[in-house]
C-alpha cells in the first residue's frame, strides 16, 4: 500500500492524484456525449470539450456504465416509488441529479459527498451558471438554502466536502444535512472504492450495513486485476502517482462480492461489463457501434472484461429490493 506521500508544499501526493481522475473521468463523458452516446445537457457547465478524441472503446465503455448504472437506479427508484434517497459517493461533476429532475424522478433527496476541493469547485460551477442552480432552487422549499465554498444544503440536493475514510465526520456532515436512516437509500460509487485501500472500503461498505434498514450500494469499478491486463491498468496508473490501493477487492467477481456478503449484505450480484453490453437492448448496441469504426474487437472485449458492476441489497422493511436487475 503506498504511504502518504508529501511534496514540499505538504500537499498529499496520492489524493491529489485521485482527485484528478475526476477530470479523466468527466472528460471521458464530455467526449463520448459529444459524439451522441448518450444525451446529457448539463456536462458542459462542468467540463470543457476534450482536445484530444478519444478511443472509442472507452466511449462504449462508458455508454454501457451509464445505461447499467442507469437501469439498476430506475428500478430502485420504481420499487421505492421516488420514496427514498439517493447518496453519490465520490460523485466528482456527476450530473445525474439534474437529469432525474427533468426525468420528474427526484428522489426525496439527493446527496453528493467528495473531496473538499472537488467539492468548492462544483459549487463554483453551480453558483456561476443559472442552469444548475435554477433546478436546485426549483426543488427547494421552506427554510434558507445553506451555501458556502465547501457545501451545499437544500430540501432535494445536498453536496459534501469530506474523506469517505472519515465515517464519523461523514455521518455527522450527512445528519447534518438532514439523511435519514429510515428511509430506503441508494448509495453509488463509480470508479471510486478502488482508490482507498481494501480495509477503507470494507468500513464504508459495512457502515452502510449498519446505518440504513433498506439499501442498495451499486459499485461499478475494476475488476480481474490480477491478471496481466490487469496489472497493466495498475502499472499504468502508477507511472501517473496514482496507486489502485483498492485492488485487492478487485480481483474477481467473488472478491467485489465477499465484501458486502461479510458484511450482513443479503443479496450481491455482479456482472462484467462485457456481460452488462451484451444485454442491453439490439437496437442501442446497434446504434451506437455505428457511431464510431472499431477496428479489433478483442481489445474492446478486454477491457470490458475488466470493469464490472456489482450491486448488494440489504431491505429489512420488505421492498422488494431483492428483485432489482439489469
Ligand atoms: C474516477 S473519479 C469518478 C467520479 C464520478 N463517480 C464519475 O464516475 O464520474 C473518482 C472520484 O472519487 C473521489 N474520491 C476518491 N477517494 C475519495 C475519498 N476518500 N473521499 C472523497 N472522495 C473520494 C475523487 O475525488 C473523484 O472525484
Amino acid at each position: 500500500m503506498a504511504g502518504p506521500s508529501r511534496d514540499l508544499l505538504g500537499t498529499d501526493v496520492f489524493d491529489e492524484a485521485v482527485r484528478s481522475t475526476c477530470d479523466v473521468a468527466s472528460h471521458c463523458k464530455r467526449y463520448a456525449i459529444s459524439v451522441g452516446y448518450w444525451k446529457d445537457p448539463y456536462i458542459e457547465y462542468f467540463v470543457s470539450h476534450p482536445k484530444e478524441r478519444k478511443a472509442p472503446e472507452i466511449s462504449r465503455g462508458y455508454y454501457a456504465r451509464v445505461q447499467g448504472v442507469g437501469r439498476l437506479l430506475k428500478a430502485f427508484l420504481e420499487k421505492t416509488k421516488c420514496n427514498c434517497q439517493i447518496i453519490n459517493l465520490g460523485a466528482g461533476m456527476d450530473t445525474l441529479f439534474w437529469k432525474l429532475k427533468d426525468e420528474n424522478l427526484l428522489p426525496m433527496k439527493y446527496f453528493e459527498i467528495d473531496f473538499p476541493s472537488i467539492v468548492s469547485r462544483k459549487i463554483h460551477y453551480i453558483k456561476s451558471k443559472p442552469p444548475l442552480s435554477k433546478p436546485i432552487m426549483e426543488s427547494h422549499s421552506g427554510e434558507t438554502l445553506l451555501i458556502d465554498a465547501h457545501g451545499l444544503d437544500s430540501s432535494r440536493y445536498a453536496i459534501i466536502g469530506g474523506d469517505l475514510r472519515d465515517l464519523p465526520r461523514l455521518e455527522e456532515k450527512l445528519k447534518k444535512c438532514h439523511m435519514d436512516p429510515d428511509l430506503p437509500t441508494l448509495l453509488m460509487t463509480e470508479c471510486v472504492l478502488i482508490y482507498m485501500t481494501t480495509e477503507h472500503s470494507t468500513c464504508l461498505i459495512k457502515w452502510v450495513g449498519g446505518m440504513f434498514r433498506s439499501a442498495m450500494f451499486i459499485n461499478y469499478e475494476q475488476v480481474n486485476m490480477a491478471d496481466r491486463f490487469g496489472q497493466i491498468m495498475i502499472e499504468n496508473l502508477q507511472s501517473k502517482q496514482c496507486e489502485l490501493v483498492g485492488a485487492d477487492a478487485c480481483r474477481s467477481l467473488d472478491t467485489q462480492k465477499e465484501r458486502f456478503l461479510i458484511h450482513g449484505w443479503e443479496t450481491v450480484n455482479a456482472l462484467d461489463m462485457l456481460k452488462v453490453y451484451q444485454s442491453l437492448p439490439p437496437d442501442d448496441i446497434k446504434r451506437i457501434e455505428a457511431l464510431e469504426f472499431l477496428d479489433e474487437k478483442e481489445p474492446f472485449e478486454q477491457l470490458m472484461q475488466h470493469y464490472c458492476l456489482c450491486w448488494a441489497i440489504k431491505d429489512s422493511q420488505n421492498l422488494g429490493l431483492a428483485d432489482v436487475t439489469l
